[in-house]
């Protein structure tokens, strides 16, 4: 029976160029997972998009001298442009300026605020002494109280990771002009999450499959929850849906509230482009359905407590939940991955440096980068990536184990037969290769059904060095001088064994695997193209999303059988080699930068 999956991906906020550590923490993790289980026939929502308001957006636009909505613009186009690059198959990648979206936040806002969950109080706010202008945290310098750097933030300090708040800087000062602020009452609605410590508790506890460090620290925040802050001093944000607020532009929604809204808003919008306004609700009010978080490790309190709240508030309520069937379903599973530092000693933590994707897409294929990230990622610890690292495992584990096992068979099959040949009989061996492969469909299928990326893919790899020792073996390149039929069956075999490993690797790389499908004499797609599509909201105005028509994609999650006689085509290699001259020439780049 086909599962409903929703996979929900963090929001990237729409403040800059995607680097690799994003895409390490939750895009390639995300899109395996969605390949994955869509190859075993279950029913896929994964939907994103770029996280449009909040102070990274504004402050960036400062930055830049143009406005927030001009800043979101040009960054979720390159954003965009990012994740296609590297095959991540959202269902819906969309943004949080939609229409759509604010509507379903207010929404939920409303509804919150009607049931009593969203109550009001009095807090100290910074403001410009010479403008008015309210200040957010981040636009606030000062001395660290704790440990004495002069460039703390007002949220927090980059020295001692202390969290602060504004009022505790020495000497704060506006980061627009260098003033001191003036601290003045300021109301605010907060988010009363003490209201729902006791459900949180009981469903917390029961969520023994998620990662331990996850659950723990979630359970351990219960213990000192408090209300919090659900607005924000800003003109840039979702409006407070309230009739007070008709006429204010003063305050408006924050931002994390309305981002993890998206995940919803997102499905909603998918159903609506599909034409099938009601089809969100077959995974959101589904208690069969498995929903799939993906993030990195600083976002988990938001999808462990904030939002979890939010949905128990919601319930099957407001203007979309519609008051009828069950109630919005809670995360199933919260993954998050740990940091990646870019060459760290040297570059990222010292001197904030990162590898963008764009960039390193222009010169290099976007699988080997997938493999890296998968292999040597930071699913369980923080990893740093380095070049040096990058070339040895595209060398010595890609292009040595599974591009050479693709090459030696193709380019024999092809010079030889032409077609897959025909097989005498079996042996043992052969059988025994075989099998140890096909049951690669269980083992690696179970690794990644449980988030566990990185063991999925060094089985994968250990399958794939199996078949090569096969090869080694049995040398069909020499038997076939004396015993054609003999060579004809072990080319078959290890045919066999590689259109196996490409269905395996295809989650993975799936560039390469729909390459290899290609050779192997297939029509059609395991692994199409991404699209992008214009969408038109009912005011007039029109967004780009990224998208595809993953329902005509026909890989399976199961053994093939490979038709003898089927014709390949002229063999290519997988992947490259690169010389080790790329890592003094990647280095001299950061140095430049
Ligand atoms: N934009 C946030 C970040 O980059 C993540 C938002 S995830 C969502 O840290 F849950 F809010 F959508
Ligand atoms: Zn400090």
């Amino acid at each position: 029976m086909s599962e409903y999956i929703v996979i929900a991906v963090a929001w990237p906020y729409a403040s800059g160029p995607r680097h690799l550590g994003h895409v390490a923490g939750f895009g390639v993790p995300a899109d395996i997972f969605a390949r994955y289980q869509r190859m075993k026939g279950n029913r896929v929502l994964m939907i994103s998009g770029t996280d449009e308001h909040g102070t990274p957006v504004t402050l960036a636009a400062d930055k830049e001298g143009i406005s927030p909505k001009q800043l979101v613009d040009r960054y979720n186009e390159v954003i965009g442009n990012d994740l296609y690059q590297l095959g991540l198959s959202y269902d819906l990648f969309t943004r949080t300026t939609t229409r759509n979206h604010y509507a379903v936040t207010q929404d939920l806002f409303k509804t919150l605020y009607e049931r009593g969950y969203i109550i009001v109080q009095t807090t100290l706010g910074a403001f410009s002494a010479s403008t008015g202008q309210a200040l957010p945290d981040r636009y606030i310098e000062g001395t660290c109280p704790i440990c004495g750097y002069s460039e703390a933030r007002g949220d927090q300090c980059d020295n001692c990771g202390s969290q602060l708040d504004p009022t505790d800087l020495i000497n704060p000062r506006s980061k627009v002009d260098g003033q001191p602020p003036v601290f003045r009452d300021s109301e605010h609605y907060f988010l009363d999450l003490p209201a729902f410590a006791a459900q949180l508790q009981a469903w917390l506890v029961q969520q023994e499959h998620w990662r331990p460090n996850v659950r723990s620290f979630s359970l351990n925040i219960l213990e000192d929850l408090k209300a919090r802050a659900i607005t924000r001093d800003l003109e840039w944000g979702v409006p407070i849906p309230l009739p007070e607020y008709a006429d204010r532009n003063d305050k408006k929604i924050y931002v994390w509230f309305d981002a993890v809204i998206g995940y919803l808003s997102a499905s909603i919008e998918w159903a609506h482009n599909q034409g099938t306004p009601d089809a969100w609700r077959e995974w959101w009010q589904n208690p069969q359905a498995r929903h799939v978080y993906f993030m990195g490790k600083d976002n988990i309190v938001f999808h462990s407590i904030i939002w979890p709240s939010m949905l128990l508030g919601y319930g099957n309520g407001g203007t979309f939940g519609g008051g009828q069937g069950e109630a919005l379903h809670l995360p199933t599973n919260i993954v998050s991955s740990e940091f990646l530092t870019m060459e760290g000693k040297k570059f990222s933590s010292s001197r904030g440096i990162v590898i963008y994707v764009r960039d390193f897409l222009s010169r290099y294929d976007p699988d080997p980068l997938r493999y890296f990230l998968t292999i040597a990622g930071p699913e369980n610890q923080d990893t740093d990536f380095t070049w040096a690292e990058f070339v040895r495992r595209n060398n010595e584990e890609l292009v040595a184990t599974w591009g050479n096992l693709v090459n030696r068979t193709l380019t024999n099959v092809y010079r030889n037969f032409g077609s897959v040949p025909q097989p005498g009989p079996l042996s043992d061996t052969d059988q025994g290769v075989l099998g140890e492969i096909t049951q690669g469909f269980t083992t690696v299928g179970d690794l990644i059904d449980a988030a566990r990326f990185q063991a999925g893919i060094k089985e994968t790899m250990r399958l794939a060095s199996l078949v090569n020792n096969y090869l080694s073996e049995q040398e069909p390149w020499r038997v076939i001088k004396t015993d054609r039929e003999r060579a004809a069956t072990i080319l078959y075999v290890a045919l066999r064994c590689v259109d196996h490993l490409k269905l395996l690797f295809t989650p993975f790389l799936p560039f390469t695997s729909q390459q290899l499908h290609a050779m192997l004499g297939y029509r059609g797609f395991i692994a199409g193209p991404l699209e992008f599509r214009e969408y038109t909201e009912s005011d007039g105005s029109t967004h780009r999303a990224l998208t595809g028509a993953y329902a005509t994609w026909e890989g399976r999650w199961e053994p093939t059988d490979l038709p003898v006689g089927q014709a390949l085509l002229p063999p290519a290699p997988l992947f490259k080699k690169l010389d080790e001259s790329v890592v003094a020439e990647e280095l001299a780049r950061l140095e430049q930068a």
